[in-house]
Formats: structure tokens, C-alpha cells, sequence
């Protein structure tokens, strides 16, 4: 029978020591319970694409093994996917087998936008868009929570590298954090409501995240109507006194008996309100009440249902990046050779707390020769080893690929190379592989490449030794029999880059601000975040965000978009034109070509996934608000639309646009308060101001008329300065009585 926790009974029943304890953890893993009023701890655990559980008897330093449970695919290649139902039914399993070893949250999904390629913690992210992680996010933690368990949101805010993630200061404007930083996790807190939400570890501008009283309480509590608790990261507070203050609740891990002692010492000499204390308390014993009636249900899960759907979820999460002459899907395995270590020793998950104990581990090699007998040679080490061993494997894989009519390639990042605690160190492959690749190419054209990385990895050296190229991301530990499936066309790809694949590191939004410098990393680039880069500034790309092939084709005809108000409603009829079935990604664009701040060229707005039999058609619609038609007005310090064209964009990929409409939207009135070092242009473009310093201006008598440049100039210049010129009477005084007479209406 499930237990009643009556929260508020609980609360008053507790001493002021009592409370400060609950605000930490009771070890690694554990909430503080007080036996004496009948509080239990609960336990939290990694996230976010399985479960990673201690047993009770291991180091609870957090590294030792964990329970077996399925390894999932990660962010990256489940976000590829783009596929909400999919992704629900995936969270749902996560929070079956979290629930059935008695967790109460599991510390996930990751929101965290990819800012750069070579965040070592990418493969645990889902996107370089905003409105990708925040829709997939949300679904993610709807199918998690409704098992009865919770979801930590993470890492809130501006945890995009990994360098110096402990203490670096992420310096970004607020138009960039309101517009490209933040949204993921606003739509997510407010469609979803996290159980928890994990703070950063790193400072914000110049605030440690778990002391950031406008992250934590102004926005999150205050705007966003947050009803949950705010965990720290492990290991992210450094003093709980002000961090309480500041909105956060509970300190992970347990951090011993000072921090208790603080708060006390504060709350006694009146420095933290003891009702703040109470507020942290009350969210803690929140979580516990909401966890009881799942960790008291006597649960398990189906090992290979879940397995099944881990294969699922891998399958159309894979990107098909380039399939010329439809070198895929394969007839069957004959004649074909695989080659590459990865085919033997997968790569399915990064490195770092998400590290999951799979059920069981699926080989590509294996579910390829489960379908017929085809030839093998590892043809590198994945260590790189030394150049002996790499030589030899090479030459042997060189007489493998040289008798087979296709070969198929395993090529990735090594495991080392992407991992939570430090960034990668090269956007390309290991010289090894490129240098296999080189050879097998040589003598045998017909080459697919399979990667396996966790984050973008650039192509453009050697793509074209390649007529096909799938990437599987890192798909989770059923991703070997996935990509089988693919290769042979039992599944069709219908994966879409949710990243863009660039050229050079060079190319990125990010360079030369990445990863800072001194403790500080400046968010130079602004809301140019992946493709609002390189759209906007017209940059040659590898594969664009958005992109993705299968074997099938699609038509997009009847692309309508109207507009009432702010409200538009846009629609499309996608219709499968190729012969086998398969799933098209519909994506919807905004432009604003006339804005008086830099717009990125395009945005994406929605999404929907579309499965389709060969030859059939479906209208799909969206509806698009003001909030997807504004930005964030840096003088206003609110969203705004404003007035004037704006276009509709259909596409299926950020390159690939399918049909266009263009709308006149009407916007709102955006001029702000006018003072005396605004500039005559501001006056002028003023609906009171304007007619008002119009009238005062009266050029001298001997003032013959102005050329161009003389009035482009003077446009520019603060009503105040020519008011000091002192000419035609136009002087300080005429000036504040026009301040006055504006502000006055
Ligand atoms: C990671 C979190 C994780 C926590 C607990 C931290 O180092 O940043 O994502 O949930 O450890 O393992």
C-alpha cells in the first residue's frame, strides 16, 4: 500500500538542523533521510540514455560498475531521429527500468546546445538547435516521468565544452542566452515539468550557475513557472549559504558536515532567512513524496523488448549522408567485405557518468554474418597502435577489399577521443583510418563508409573515396544489428542531421572564441549558432543541418502558409515518390529580411516526422506563433515582432528548401524611450519625436541645402550634440522641453 507522506506535516516536525540536511545528499547517490520523522532517502542515478545504477555495496564515488540495463542510443543519434513518438516510447522505457531498480530520478535528458563539434560531451546532447533539443527534450521526459519516476534537466545554463567546465565563465549577451541558450530548456520546463532541474557547473556570466539568482529563481521559478526541485551538478556548489538564496535545493553528493553547519550558523545570525531553508526542504520532501509510489511498486522490464526498441530507436536515428548510384541498401552479403575494428568492437556509447552496463551488445559483424558469409579484416588498430601493426592490418585488409565487388568500411573516433570532462581534440578521423580508407579505395571503388562518432567529424578530405557514407552517431548497444538492417534495406534510413557537418574547424561559429581563455570563454559569435552561421553567412558546408537521404524519395507540393495577426498556420502534401517506404522530415523556416537587429538567415521553427508507403501523399500542417516570428529586443529586454516581410520556408534541410510564401506580418510599434543622446535618426523614426524635432530643426537661413553624406552623417549623431552646436536656436533647452513633451505622450 502506498505510504502517505504528508509533506507539510513532515516539515513542521523538523529541526532547523534537520532541514539544512536535507539540502544535501547522503552520499554519492542518495537523498538525506531522518529516520526520527520518517523520511526516507531516495536514490537519483545517471542518465541520460540508460540506466547507470551502483549497487549498494560499490565505492559511491560514482565510478565503479553499474547494473546491467540497455544501453540506448545516445542524444545524438536518438535526436537524429527526429521522431517524437519514437523518442517518447524510448523515455518511457528508460523510466520502466529505472523504476524497477527502485531509482526515483534519473539524471537526464541533456539540453545543452552544440555551440562547436568538439564538445567532448556532444554524443549526450541533441542538437545546434534550440527548437530540436527542446521538442525531443520534452518528449524524452514525458515518456521518463510517465513511469512514475523523475528526469533532471541538464546542465542549466551554458554548459556547451568541456574545458574548464568547473569553473569557466560562459560571457554570452542576453539576446544569444534568450535565444539560442535557453529555449530548449523553457520549452521543455514549461511542456514538461522536470521532476529536477541540474544546475551548471560553470559560471554564467560571471555567477557560478548554483548561486545565479536570475538563472535559478528570476527565469526558471519566475517565468517559467519551474514547480520542481533544482539539483546542483556533482560537485558544482561551492558555498550552499548563497546558493539556497540564489534558488537552488539540493547539494549533490553529500559534501560532509560543514556545508549542514553554514546554513545553520546563517539562518541563526539571520544572514539566510530560515523560510528560504524551508522552501529547499519542502521541494526535497516534494521529490520524495512524488517518488514513494514508484520505488514501492514491485516492477521489472522486458530485457528484450527494450533491446528491440534500442534497435529501432539506433535505425532511425542513423543518417544516410551521401548513397550515389544507390550503392545502398546492399542485394545481400555476397561478395561483400567489411572492414574497419569498429565492425568487431563497436562503438555505441561515450565515455563519463552516462556510461551504461548494456543487457547485451550487438556487433556489426555479427548481424551482418547472421545474414550470409562475407570476409572481414579490422585493417587498424583503434588505439592507432604502433605504425607495425597498423601497416600490416592495412595491407591485409587492402587483399580483402581488392576481391570483394563492395566493401563496407567501420571508420570512427576512438573512444578517448569524446568523453564528459574534456573536449575532443581534432574535428577528423584518426590518420590511420583516413590512410585505410585511401588504400581500399584504391583498388575498390565501391566503398561505404559506416561512422560511429558521437559528434560531427569532418569528411570533406576524403568523402569522395566514398560513393556512400552512413553516419549511426553512437547508437546504443543494439546499433550493430540496426546498421546490418540498413546496410541490407530491411529498414530504410530516415535519420536528419540535427548538426551541421562543416568543412574545417576553422569554418565553426565558434572558433577563436573556443574554448576561452584566463577562466572565460566569450559567446563572440551571438545567436550565429550552427546553420544561422553558415547560412547567414553563406558558407559552403559539408552536409547541412537538417539533411539526410534514404532510399526512397519525396515530393512537396501545395506549400501554403497564412497569416492572422501573429498566428500562421503554413501546410505542405508530402508524397512518397520512390518505390519503398520510408519517412521524410518536414521542416518549417522563418526569415525576417527586414529587421533592425542581425537575424540569423533562417530558423527553424517546427518539424514533423512523416512516414509514407511508396506513392502515398499526406497534408501536414503547423501553427506558428508570435514568439516564432521574434526575437529578443536587447534595449527592451523582451520578445518582439517586427513588423514588415516575413518569409516561410518549407524544407528538408537547411539547403534544401521545397517552397517559400512570403507574408507581411504587422508587427508591433518598437520605438523606445527617447532622451537626449538619442540620435536624430531614433527622433526622426519616433511617431511623437519625430514631427516634434522636425519643426525645432530649422536649418540657419545661410545653410544652403545638405549633400548626402552631410545627412547620413548627422543621422548618426545624439539630438544632444547638435543641440551643443548651438545652431538656429536648436539648443539644450528646445531639446529637454521635446524630451519632456514625448514622455509626456
Ligand atoms: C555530470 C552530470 C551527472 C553527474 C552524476 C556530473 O559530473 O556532469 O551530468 O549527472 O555527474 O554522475
Amino acid at each position: 500500500m502506498t505510504q502517505v507522506f504528508d509533506v507539510e506535516r513532515v516539515l513542521a516536525q523538523l529541526t532547523l538542523e534537520e532541514k539544512a540536511s536535507l539540502t544535501s545528499g547522503s552520499d554519492f547517490w542518495h537523498t538525506q533521510g531522518v529516520e526520527r520523522a520518517g523520511v526516507p532517502a531516495v536514490m537519483v542515478t545517471d542518465g541520460p540514455h540508460g540506466l547507470r545504477k551502483q549497487p549498494e555495496e560499490a565505492d559511491h564515488l560514482g565510478l565503479g560498475n553499474s547494473v546491467p540495463a540497455t544501453c540506448f542510443p545516445t542524444a545524438a543519434a536518438l535526436g537524429s531521429s527526429w521522431d517524437v513518438e519514437l523518442v517518447t516510447r524510448v523515455g518511457e522505457a528508460l523510466g520502466r527500468e529505472t523504476r524497477a531498480n527502485d531509482v526515483a530520478v534519473l539524471l537526464g535528458p541533456g539540453v545543452n546546445i552544440k555551440r562547436t563539434p568538439l564538445c567532448g560531451r556532444n554524443f549526450e546532447y541533441v542538437s545546434e538547435d534550440p527548437v530540436v533539443a527542446g521538442e525531443l527534450g520534452t518528449a524524452i521526459v514525458r515518456g521518463i516521468q510517465s513511469q512514475g519516476v523523475g528526469t533532471s534537466l541538464k546542465h542549466f545554463a551554458a554548459n556547451n565544452q568541456e574545458s574548464d567546465r568547473m569553473r569557466v565563465s560562459a560571457e554570452v549577451d542576453e539576446r544569444t542566452l534568450r535565444e539560442i541558450y535557453l529555449p530548449a530548456f523553457e520549452r521543455v520546463v514549461t511542456n514538461a515539468q522536470p521532476w529536477t532541474v541540474m544546475c551548471a557547473y560553470n559560471k554564467v556570466n560571471g555567477t557560478y550557475a548554483s548561486e545565479n539568482h536570475w538563472l535559478l529563481t528570476e527565469l526558471l521559478r519566475d517565468e517559467w513557472a519551474f514547480e520542481g526541485l533544482v539539483v546542483s551538478d556533482w560537485g558544482a556548489v561551492h558555498d550552499r549559504v548563497p546558493a539556497l538564496a540564489a534558488g537552488l535545493d539540493l547539494q549533490m553528493p553529500a559534501a560532509g558536515p560543514r556545508p549542514d553547519e553554514e546554513v545553520v550558523a546563517a539562518v541563526r545570525d539571520g544572514s539566510l532567512d530560515e523560510a528560504v531553508l524551508d522552501v529547499a526542504a519542502r521541494r526535497v520532501l516534494g521529490l520524495i513524496a512524488r517518488s514513494l509510489p514508484g520505488l514501492e511498486s514491485d516492477d521489472s522490464f522486458d530485457v528484450d523488448a527494450h533491446h528491440e526498441l534500442a534497435r529501432e530507436a539506433a535505425a532511425a536515428g542513423s543518417v544516410l549522408l551521401k548513397n550515389d548510384g544507390g550503392l545502398l541498401p546492399l542485394a545481400s552479403t555476397e561478395g561483400v567485405a567489411v572492414i574497419g575494428e569498429f565492425a568487431r568492437t563497436p562503438r555505441y556509447q561515450g565515455a563519463g557518468s552516462s556510461q551504461v552496463n548494456p543487457t547485451r551488445l550487438d556487433a556489426p559483424l555479427d548481424a551482418l554474418r547472421a545474414a550470409g558469409e562475407l570476409a572481414f579484416a579490422p585493417g587498424f588498430t583503434i588505439a592507432g597502435g604502433p605504425s607495425g601493426d597498423d601497416a600490416a592490418l592495412l595491407a591485409e585488409a587492402v587483399d580483402v577489399a581488392r576481391a570483394a565487388d563492395t566493401v563496407v568500411a567501420f571508420l570512427g573516433l576512438p573512444g578517448p577521443d569524446e568523453s564528459e570532462g574534456y573536449d575532443r581534440p581534432r574535428l577528423g578521423l584518426p590518420d590511420n583510418q583516413v590512410a585505410l580508407l585511401r588504400a581500399v579505395a584504391e583498388v575498390n571503388p565501391r566503398v561505404v563508409v559506416v561512422l560511429a562518432n558521437g559528434s560531427a567529424v569532418s569528411v570533406t578530405d576524403w568523402r569522395d573515396l566514398a560513393p556512400a557514407i552512413l553516419e549511426t552517431w553512437l547508437g546504443g548497444q543494439a546499433g550493430g544489428s540496426a546498421v546490418a538492417e540498413l546496410l541490407l534495406g530491411v529498414r530504410t534510413p530516415s535519420g536528419r542531421l540535427t548538426e551541421t557537418i562543416p568543412h574545417r574547424i576553422e569554418d565553426t561559429p565558434a572558433f577563436g572564441n573556443f574554448p576561452g581563455e584566463a577562466g572565460v570563454v566569450r559567446y563572440g559569435e551571438g545567436v550565429l549558432v550552427g546553420y544561422r552561421w553558415y547560412d547567414t553567412r553563406a558558407m559552403d558546408v559539408a552536409y547541412p543541418f537538417g539533411h539526410g537521404l534514404s532510399y526512397t524519395t519525396f515530393g512537396y507540393s501545395d506549400v501554403a502558409a497564412t497569416a492572422d495577426g501573429t498566428d500562421v498556420s503554413v501546410t505542405a502534401t508530402i508524397t512518397n515518390t520512390g518505390s519503398v517506404a520510408g519517412a521524410e522530415v518536414v521542416q518549417v523556416y522563418v526569415r525576417d529580411p527586414q529587421a533592425s537587429v542581425l537575424r540569423p538567415t533562417r530558423e527553424l521553427k517546427a518539424f514533423a516526422k512523416v512516414a509514407l508507403e511508396p506513392g502515398e501523399s499526406r497534408a501536414v500542417s503547423f501553427t506558428l506563433g508570435a514568439r516564432d516570428l521574434s526575437y529578443w529586443h536587447p534595449g527592451l529586454h523582451r520578445w518582439v515582432v517586427e513588423g514588415g516581410e516575413f518569409v516561410i520556408e518549407v524544407a528538408a534541410s537547411s539547403r534544401d528548401l521545397r517552397g517559400s510564401v512570403s507574408l507581411q506580418i504587422e508587427g508591433e510599434p518598437l520605438w523606445g524611450e527617447l532622451t537626449p543622446m538619442s540620435t536624430i535618426e531614433e527622433w526622426l523614426a519616433h511617431p511623437v519625436g519625430g514631427p516634434l524635432l522636425q519643426a525645432a530643426l530649422v536649418p540657419p537661413a545661410d545653410m544652403g541645402p545638405l549633400d548626402e553624406t552631410m545627412q547620413a552623417m548627422i543621422q548618426q549623431m545624439p539630438a544632444k550634440v547638435i543641440a551643443d552646436f548651438g545652431l538656429s536656436g536648436f539648443d539644450r533647452e528646445t531639446l529637454d522641453t521635446l524630451v519632456a513633451k514625448v514622455a509626456a505622450g
